[in-house]
């Protein structure tokens, strides 16, 4: 099956999708287009309040480490600079209309939560391993399960049954979703992206943050941000396992988080190796303590 086939299996599986927020199309069309400035971008966002506190919110959390208060969308455009601004404005615009923040199960509450805590590792990762990402970190760690909770949306009760049974008898999610439904929750993440036009390198770490059989870490359009999620994402499940267990560490899971640390050893400041869980595990209790409650 070639990929615009697999998309429109999952398309035709999940049903109509949420249309992107008009805002959030606006500022991917000007921020593309490099004779636009600063202004003009701000003057979008501007419109949308709501979106303009939220960055405000993020730029001034402990994500950002700022010395400064960072009290107007120019400032925030000025020292964060376009791409991280127009990445926030991605990740939580993209969030929002997938997150249903009423729902009343477990797993709907733990996502928000445990979506922030990937988006604060990988955030992490990526300043202590200098990789100089403008934002893809935290938009991919903010957005990886955003398959799951479409899903979650569409299929509601059975989809929930499906991770149940993961969890409890310590079998591989994605493996119960492909024999369910044909494809995973990171390829359904991946699927969206495309027909929502985010970046490429995006939709790769999305489809990659687990094991895919026959895929490696190295197909991405950028191969060292699908490793920081997946590396973020499996310390975040360790972190803090949520009310619904503890995700199970599987044989595939394992390669799958040797496979990126091993990609990451080129990284400029590459984490030492025999104690690299240890300095996830305390990344992961410092954004847990400090960076939950950013939007
Ligand atoms: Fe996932
Ligand atoms: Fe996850």
């Amino acid at each position: 099956m070639d990929t615009s086939q697999h998309l429109q299996k999952i398309i035709d599986k999940v049903g109509d999708l949420p249309a992107m927020p008009s805002t959030v199309a606006e500022v991917l069309r000007l921020t593309q287009d490099m004779s636009v400035g600063m202004d003009e971008v701000s003057a979008v966002i501007e419109r949308d309040a709501a979106l303009t506190a939220k960055i405000l919110r993020i730029s001034n959390s402990s994500y950002y480490g700022m010395r400064q208060n960072v009290g107007s969308l120019k400032l925030a455009l000025v020292i964060l600079g376009v791409r991280e601004v127009r990445n926030i404005v991605l990740g939580i615009s993209v969030f929002d209309t997938l997150h249903d923040d009423n729902a009343d199960t477990l797993l709907a509450a733990n996502l928000k939560e445990h979506s922030l805590l990937v988006a604060g590792l990988a955030k992490k990762l990526d300043s202590e391993m200098r990789l100089n990402f403008q934002g893809e970190d935290f938009i991919a760690g903010l957005l990886h399960d955003m398959g799951k909770m479409v899903l979650l949306n569409k299929l509601g009760e059975k989809y929930l049954n499906i991770v149940r049974v993961a969890t409890y008898s310590n079998q591989d999610l994605c493996d119960l979703e492909r024999d369910a439904f044909g494809f995973s929750h990171a390829e359904a993440a991946a699927a969206l992206a495309a027909v929502w036009s985010l970046p490429a390198s995006l939709a790769d770490a999305l489809r990659l943050h687990h094991y895919t059989p026959g895929e490696s870490l190295e197909d991405a359009k950028n191969p060292k941000l699908a490793a920081v999620v997946r590396v973020a994402n499996n310390a975040a499940h360790v972190a803090c396992p949520g009310e619904e267990g503890p995700a199970p560490l599987t044989e595939e899971t394992q390669m799958a988080i040797d496979e990126a640390w091993a990609l990451l050893e080129s990284a400029p400041a590459p984490l030492p190796e025999d104690n690299r869980d240890e300095i996830v595990a305390s990344f992961a209790a410092e954004v847990s303590a400090t960076g939950l409650d950013a939007f």
